[in-house]
């Protein structure tokens, strides 16, 4: 079968790295993709927020299945227009999609559903914010409904912080997507992210992950979309991943359902670790970025017969357990090198050397999400998050060491990265 795989980030080269290894699979296409992802197969210059042109790309090609790296093109309704031309698609529709670009609609979810959470309001005024922050003790959580790539979450330390804040939002800070806010209780724990593939009733947790939020060691600087992940996330041990199965995966799906909004895709469940058990940060419509380079990389065995039963409602085996990929998972660690600057502005074109060093390197592999080819050949930087290096080894510490020797065998003067990816579990 061909399979087409839109977007352009390392999350989108680390699947179609991975299904490129499935015996099911003649060709991955991507769309647009990037420089590793055209190691792998054709890329089409189509992008992943344009809606009409992919669909237009789906009737030219006739992939077997189409997967959805983004969140953007999910919330527009890219399935659905997909599913609509006769087309599977591994991904939720616009109604699913909703658990992740409306904070509002998964809040509300998960209280018609006795979802754990922190306890919230929706407001659309800032007399309404004001009176509900009265109710709450510092520091106070403050949300846009709409997506705002990951930046819309603003952690207010004073009442001060926290009543400018709902002013500033909703004056439009981000835009639309904060014309209307949550405004929730902090939650005290440690973070874990859990991945739920399923078709929206049966469903398989993928081994959890953590990332690192912060651009700088220790947890220090501004929030950027992840600099580094690893799983297993030692913090969820079997005992807790079937808690979480049973008090929030389970009652998620059929709380989709029963509101007209059934999940095909992966459901990738944010979670705080707290003293009264797990409880859900955020829900989002996709893999995580970069949570989804270290599964790829860990899981040893065929992923796709998972992402087919999930879009397929045609696919013969619904037990998901059965269709677990086989060899198990090996411990799995991704370091991101972003250029100097971002989250904030940064330089474009900076050469970058050594990427097929570090790819030889043993249990190494590097996927590319801000990279481009320059007319000479060279390899330079053109985005924020540039390449994520990705090892696995037989222990969790290993694959730290292989990752660094990864990072350490590339050459890119602009560049950063965190050298203290997974502290929480590092001796
Ligand atoms: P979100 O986009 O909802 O995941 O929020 C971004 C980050 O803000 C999360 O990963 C948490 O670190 C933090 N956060 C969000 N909501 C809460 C909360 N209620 N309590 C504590 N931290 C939170
Ligand atoms: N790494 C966080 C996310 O993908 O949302």
């Amino acid at each position: 079968m061909n399979i087409l795989v839109i977007g352009s980030g390392g999350r989108e080269h680390a699947l179609a790295w991975k299904i490129n290894q499935s015996a099911l699979v003649d060709e991955v296409w991507s769309a647009p993709g990037n420089p590793g992802m055209h190691d792998v197969g054709p890329c089409f210059d189509v992008k992943a927020d344009d809606i009409d042109g992919l669909e237009k790309l789906a009737r030219q090609l006739d992939p077997d299945l189409v997967i959805v790296g983004p969140e953007q093109p999910l919330a527009d309704g890219l399935a659905d227009r997909l599913r609509s031309a006769g087309y599977d698609v591994f991904g939720p529709s616009a109604a699913a999609a909703q658990i992740e670009a409306s904070k509002g609609f998964s809040k509300d979810l998960m209280a018609k559903y006795n979802i754990p959470t922190a306890r919230y309001q929706r407001v659309t005024t800032v007399e309404a914010g004001k009176a509900f922050l009265d109710t709450l003790e510092a520091p106070f959580v403050l949300k846009a409904d709409g997506l705002a790539a990951g930046k819309g979450v603003v952690i207010a330390e004073t009442r001060e912080v926290a009543d400018k804040a709902v002013e500033d939002m909703l004056a439009g800070q981000f835009g639309a997507a904060s014309a209307e806010l949550v405004i929730e209780e902090f939650m005290q724990g440690e973070e874990a992210s859990v991945f739920a593939i399923t078709d929206g009733e049966n469903f398989i947790c993928l081994p959890a992950a953590q990332d690192h939020k912060r651009a700088y060691d220790g947890d220090e600087g501004p929030n950027t979309g992840g600099m580094g992940a690893y799983a297993p996330a030692p913090v969820i041990s079997d005992a807790l991943m079937s808690q979480v199965k049973e008090t929030i995966v389970t009652p998620s799906l059929k709380g989709l359902e029963a509101e007209g909004a059934k999940f095909q895709g992966v459901l990738y469940v944010g979670l705080m670790i707290s003293s009264e058990g797990p409880k859900v940060v955020e829900y989002n419509c996709r893999f995580g970025d970069p949570e989804c380079q270290v599964l790829m990389m860990g899981l040893e065995g065929d992923i796709v017969p998972l992402l087919l039963a999930s879009s397929t409602g045609g696919y013969s085996e619904r037990d998901f357990e059965k269709l677990a990929p086989e060899g198990g998972f090996q411990p799995s660690v991704t370091v991101v090198m972003a250029s100097e600057g971002y989250p904030g502005s940064y330089e474009k074109g900076t050469v970058i050397e050594g990427v097929k060093t570090a790819d030889r390197l043993e249990g190494v592999k590097v996927f590319h999400a801000g990279t481009d080819v320059r007319d000479d050949g060279e390899l330079v930087a053109v985005g924020g998050r540039v390449l994520n290096v990705t090892a696995t080894g037989p222990t969790l510490e290993q694959a730290f060491q292989r990752a660094y020797s990864g990072i350490n065998a590339i050459d890119w003067p602009k560049g950063f990265y965190r050298s203290d990816i997974g502290w929480r579990v590092r001796d």
